[in-house]
């Protein structure tokens, strides 16, 4: 099928289960999305939602029962530097410094060492981490980790970034500080994004579309447009009128 302009990202009727102990659990049932070159698009579900099964399946880290992915409309097969991915945990390398950390996908494509350190460097600084190149995971905040981890997915100049509850496990002020941040970064970088959360101001904040799923099974039950320019202030009466609206939608306990 050809592509469709400007779609960067299709999936279609993504449906996957898992079985644990004879009893099947239907995490995902006919998920269809499209996501536009260059949008950040914001995933909104609640826990246990199977939103970061969806975001795997998009990365080619799981195959899924029934459905498609296509990037660029290709049929996707597997994971590929092509698309980067933030976890939901760290996933750093403990025995790593922050620099090798970054790196380490550009050594994977047989980058040398000079250059993979350039471009690390490049990325570290744009994420505020200049200064702990040398420094070791356990010597970081959970922020700093989680900066890490945006940087070292930029580092292999993906297409797409998919970003799987980055700041969730992160103290309110510092996640809004990572939010700016992120937004920042993308304003500068312009990738497309996928971004998934279960907190509503953060994607209202972030999102150019904010898509909501529903749990058991995961559908996708609605989707906004939002509008306003960025950087966006949440205390503005269009931004309280949105999160009224989607959190009038939401299965997510507000
Ligand atoms: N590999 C697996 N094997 C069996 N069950 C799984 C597997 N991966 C996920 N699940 C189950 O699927 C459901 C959805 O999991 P998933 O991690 O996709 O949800 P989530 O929306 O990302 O949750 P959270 O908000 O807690 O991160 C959960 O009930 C989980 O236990
Ligand atoms: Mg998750």
């Amino acid at each position: 099928m050809a592509q469709r302009a400007g779609v960067k990202i299709e999936c279609r009727g993504i449906t996957k289960s898992f079985t644990v102990q004879s009893d099947v659990l239907h995490v995902l049932s006919d998920i269809c999305l499209d996501v536009h070159e260059n949008e950040f698009l914001v995933i909104l579900g609640p826990g246990q939602g199977g939103k970061t099964t969806l975001l795997n399946i998009i990365g080619g880290l799981m195959a899924p029962d029934a459905g498609e992915v296509r990037i660029d409309g290709r049929d996707m097969y597997g994971p590929s530097t092509d698309r980067g991915i933030v976890f939901q945990q760290y996933a750093l390398f403990p025995w790593k410094t922050v620099e090798d950390n970054v790196a380490f996908g550009l050594a994977m494509k047989g980058v040398g060492r000079d250059e993979r350190l350039a471009v690390a460097h490049r990325y570290i600084d744009l994420v505020g981490l200049g200064g702990f190149e040398k420094a070791y995971p356990a010597q970081l905040s959970g922020g700093m980790k989680q900066r890490v981890g945006i940087a070292r997915a930029y580092t292999v100049n993906p297409d797409i970034l998919l970003m799987d509850e980055p700041f969730g496990a992160l103290d309110a002020q510092t996640r809004y500080a990572m939010e700016k941040d992120v937004l920042a970064i993308w304003q500068k970088e312009q990738r497309t994004v996928v971004f998934v959360t279960n907190n509503i101001e953060e994607a209202i904040y972030l999102g150019d579309r904010v898509v909501v799923m529903s749990a058991m099974p995961g559908k996708v039950k609605s989707s906004y447009a939002i509008t306003t320019p960025k950087p966006r202030n949440y205390t503005d009466p269009e931004f309280l009128e949105m999160r009224k609206r989607i959190s009038n939608d939401t299965d997510l306990v507000l």
